[in-house]
């Protein structure tokens, strides 16, 4: 795909149509000005600014650290650099405790022009949700592995390995969209609950780590350029796209694009069964 600057930006109703098509898209995290030009002149359709940011940024062990301040200062550099990708912006541990707080940290991040924000958490975020939907806020649910709750977790786990959880997961995933999320976002479950959920799920489902049925797929961007810092632990469903590059960090942006969109990635290694 040429450059998104050339043709029209992408929105939730490019996200939904895609699944509609069967079409898979690219997502990828930023943090900058700069790569978000080259992310989103890339053809990459969607740009989080994640909350990642403190464990690739800023060398903490967590995303618990990262501050609602933290989160404005760089979605003002990646609204800048964009050449027409969809941004989506995490809100940070603790910036959405309540329903009204959701509201205020998410309208911070919007107004610095974020599309839609990220919240991480299952049906007790039904509330939160609703409010920002019918305020006009697109909002993207976080299931599965959700790192702002590793403490509770005891590690960075795969989550719902078994029936149970794997039943509640899609129950919570069923009422997250019914009170108007627009997205849901699924990272490390097991490859037959990612096809589950995104199947059952009439909003796109983005998966890292949940198995190449997903309709879009996201990575870090520091995993993907085989950067990672060596203080974390390089994740099983991570691919380092640079290798096979002959364009350098552009030409592993598009492999990365090209192999999400044709199936390619996540392959069986990156999955877990
Ligand atoms: O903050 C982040 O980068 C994320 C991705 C891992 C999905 O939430």
């Amino acid at each position: 795909m040429s450059s998104q600057s050339q043709s029209s930006p992408i929105s939730i109703n490019t996200l939904a149509n895609r699944k509609r098509d069967g079409q898979k898209f690219a997502c990828l995290t930023s943090y900058d000005a700069l790569f978000s030009e080259l992310i989103s002149s890339a053809g990459i359709e969607v740009m989080l600014v994640g909350d990642s940011l403190g464990m690739v940024l800023q060398g903490h062990d967590s995303t618990l650290p990262v501050t609602l301040d933290d989160m404005v200062y760089h979605m003002n550099c990646v609204r800048r650099g964009n050449q027409g990708s969809l941004i989506m912006a995490d809100l940070p541990f603790m910036s959405y405790a309540s329903a009204s707080q959701s509201l205020e940290s998410a309208a911070a991040l919007m107004r610095c022009g974020a599309h839609m924000v990220k919240l991480e958490g299952g049906a007790w975020l039904a509330e939160s949700t609703r409010l920002l939907h019918e305020r006009g806020i697109p909002v993207c649910a976080h299931m599965g592995l959700t790192p702002q709750s590793i403490n509770r977790f005891g590690g960075f786990r795969v989550q719902g390995r078994n029936p149970e959880q794997a039943s509640l997961m899609l129950d919570e995933a069923l009422i997250l969209e019914d009170s108007g999320a627009s997205v849901l976002l699924l990272e490390c479950v097991p490859t037959e609950l990612g096809r589950t959920i995104t199947e059952r799920l009439q909003v796109p489902v983005i998966g890292i780590g949940a198995g190449p049925h997903t309709d879009g797929q996201i990575m870090v961007l520091h995993d993907m350029l085989g950067i990672t810092p060596s203080s974390i632990r390089t994740p099983k469903f991570v691919k380092n796209f640079l290798p096979e590059s002959k364009e350098g960090i552009r030409g592993a942006l598009q492999a990365y694009a090209e192999s999400v969109r044709d199936g390619t990635f996540p392959a069986p290694e990156h999955c877990f069964n």
